[in-house]
């Protein structure tokens, strides 16, 4: 990779990185179209982070099939994917980690203990190998969007963090690698989770701006699912992440919840 990354240099080239773990769907190809578009060379990491995964996560059973998504980043204009192997990431020995405060203590922080650190710890040492001018992330993972921004900018890291809309599926599902371990019921019933975002934005644009209102109402729509267990209902400011009782500028309305065991995530981000 980094010899590769050094002549693609040497020619004056933009690189655009799209990180990924794998298991490509619409989501990380849109990353992909659009990093093709703005850039000269695009890379796209794929690679399941063993240390942004806790104990009794989905790291073992995260599916890989690394023949079909290189077909599928070819197709869409993919110059190189970059897929290391653990061993080579983490040699033994490894001591060194990236760690954001603040931003990575609520939402999702809160649920996943040390997953931020490793996902901005895997996210600096791709950086430094492809020495992009530009990465791509989606809006689904919102909270990992804005750490990543965070660490760039505190860190002097010399690229822009691009992040593009959350793509859904036509009942609205965001998509996610996640996804395929739904029992078909489960994923019936999960397209509960955007239905309740929608239902908080539409009291929001209808003016009711109390937060524990809006989170009653979320909470009560994915309730409707009986196989739904609520992880978190959080609405907080977009730039500290901070909790809000009163709605008040941009507001991101983040949700998780689990079905089974699979855990997934969704948010909108309403202007009041
Ligand atoms: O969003 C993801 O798929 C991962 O967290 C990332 C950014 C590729 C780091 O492993």
């Amino acid at each position: 990779m980094k010899t590769i990354i050094r002549e693609v240099k040497e020619q004056g080239k933009l690189i655009g990185l799209v990180p990924t773990m794998g298991c490509l769907h619409q989501g990380h190809l849109s990353l992909l179209e659009a990093a093709r578009e703005e850039c000269d060379f695009t890379v796209m990491s794929i690679f399941v982070n063993p240390i942004q995964f806790g104990h009794g996560e989905d790291y073992e059973e995260s599916p890989r099939d690394l023949e079909r998504d290189s077909r599928l980043a070819g197709a869409y204009g993919c110059d190189v994917i970059f897929s290391p192997p653990v061993k080579e990431m983490y040699p033994p020995g490894y001591s060194t980690f990236v760690h954001v405060e603040g931003l990575t203590a609520g939402l999702c922080g809160a649920s996943r203990p040390g997953h931020f650190r490793g996902v901005t710890t895997v996210v600096t040492k791709l950086f430094n190998l492809v020495r992009p001018g530009r990465a791509y992330f989606g809006q689904k993972d919102a909270q990992q969007a804005l750490v990543l921004k965070k660490m760039a900018g505190d860190l002097n890291m010399n690229l822009e963090i691009v992040i593009l809309p959350v793509v859904r599926e036509e009942d609205g599902l965001a998509m996610s690698s996640r996804n395929s371990y739904l029992s078909p019921e489960q994923r019936k019933q999960a397209a509960v989770i955007y239905k309740s975002l929608q239902a908080a934005e539409k009291m929001i644009l209808s003016g009711v701006i109390d937060s524990e209102e809006i989170k009653r109402a979320v909470e009560a729509v994915i309730s409707g699912a009986d196989l739904a267990r609520i992880d978190y209902v959080e609405i907080v400011e977009t730039g500290e992440l901070q909790p809000l009782s009163v709605l008040e500028g941009q507001c991101l309305i983040a949700v998780a919840v689990k079905f089974g065991a699979t855990r997934l995530i969704d948010n909108i981000i309403v202007e009041v």
